[in-house]
């Protein structure tokens, strides 16, 4: 069994199939972390480069991680120290790196579509690790085994997805894979986070009304408030947002059901998630950053096993 695609740009380029040998293989490699000796020799002489021209903390650590897990060597560029500073275009930048014989690219963009126009101009294999308000395809694959490992599957499974879907490279990616593992999905927030139209374009359902939506779902994936991606004011103070969206432990006690609550960090406590929700017993959200270090393992080692 190999995947599909020779990169991993986004979720909607992924077969079902696909989805499931990515999962099937995070398996094998987080017993693998479980062992006392956490590396394989998978991809022995294999060398990747993390260029993220966009910060990070999960993403960046988490990939870096499974790279060294698995054996391969790895180069990290960050845009801030580097001559993109001094007018280097992406090409450029990444045809130099890329003369220094590296296998693989994977890349954070502020840019939506950077790491596609990438793809069509260079030979190595590139992995999405967030393009603007795109895509980011191993965060959205990490949210699934986090739910598939705690409910047991995806299939008929009830996910909203809460906040400000809008600009949510998260929200996209989690709701390519959703549909396509038969999930239902209902995304809310208030009217200008949420994009026009989008119950058409996915197959999804839409509500503004935060209890309602946790009444009916299993799973809440809540979203952080992107204020950097917002050029203009969409609700009116955070404290008002807090008090629509945001999810406090006596709201969750008021369902009278134990609902799992996800979110992919960086959270914004206070303001879409109190503290005593983030942390507390229903929350899976320090598993999803465990498990994607072993679905970053998963989509490494079979894109670089592929045969072309
Ligand atoms: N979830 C996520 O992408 O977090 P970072 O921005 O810290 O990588």
């Amino acid at each position: 069994m190999q995947l599909s695609t020779r990169h991993l740009l986004g979720i909607k380029d992924l077969t079902a199939g696909d989805i499931s040998l990515i999962l099937q293989t995070a398996e094998q490699f987080k017993e693998v972390l479980q062992r006392p000796v956490k590396k394989v020799p998978s991809l022995r002489d294999i060398v990747v480069v993390n260029l993220f021209f966009e910060n990070s903390t999960r993403t960046r650590i988490s990939f870096e991680l499974a790279e060294k897990r698995l054996s391969a060597d790895t180069v990290n560029f960050t845009a801030s120290a580097s001559s993109v500073s001094k007018g280097e275009t992406l090409l450029d930048t990444v045809n130099n790196i890329l003369s220094m014989k590296v296998d693989m690219v994977v890349m954070r963009h502020s840019a939506s579509g950077a790491p596609h126009f990438l793809a069509q101009h260079i030979p190595a294999a590139i992995i999405n690790a967030g393009d603007g308000i795109n895509e980011h395809p191993t965060q959205g694959l990490l949210d699934a085994f986090s739910i598939r490992e705690k409910l047991g599957a995806l299939e008929g499974k009830k996910v909203a997805i809460i906040g400000d879907i809008m600009h949510s490279r998260v929200a996209q990616s989690n709701i390519y894979l959703l549909k396509k593992m038969g999930a239902e999905v209902t995304v809310c927030g208030p009217p200008t986070l949420i994009p026009r139209h989008i119950e058409e374009a996915f197959g999804i359902n839409v509500s503004y009304d935060l209890k309602e939506t946790l009444q009916w779902c299993d799973v809440a994936n809540v979203l952080r408030i992107q204020l950097e991606r917002q050029n203009q004011v969409l609700f009116s103070s955070l404290r008002e947002y807090n008090l629509a969206y945001g999810i406090s432990r006596s709201l969750l006690d008021s369902l009278h059901k134990e609902i799992v609550i996800m979110h992919p960090g960086p959270i914004n406590r206070g303001v879409e998630l109190d503290s005593d929700v983030a942390d507390s017993k229903q929350s899976i959200i320090l598993q999803q950053v465990e498990n994607g270090v072993a679905v970053r393992m998963a989509v490494l080692y079979l894109l670089a096993n592929r045969n072309n």
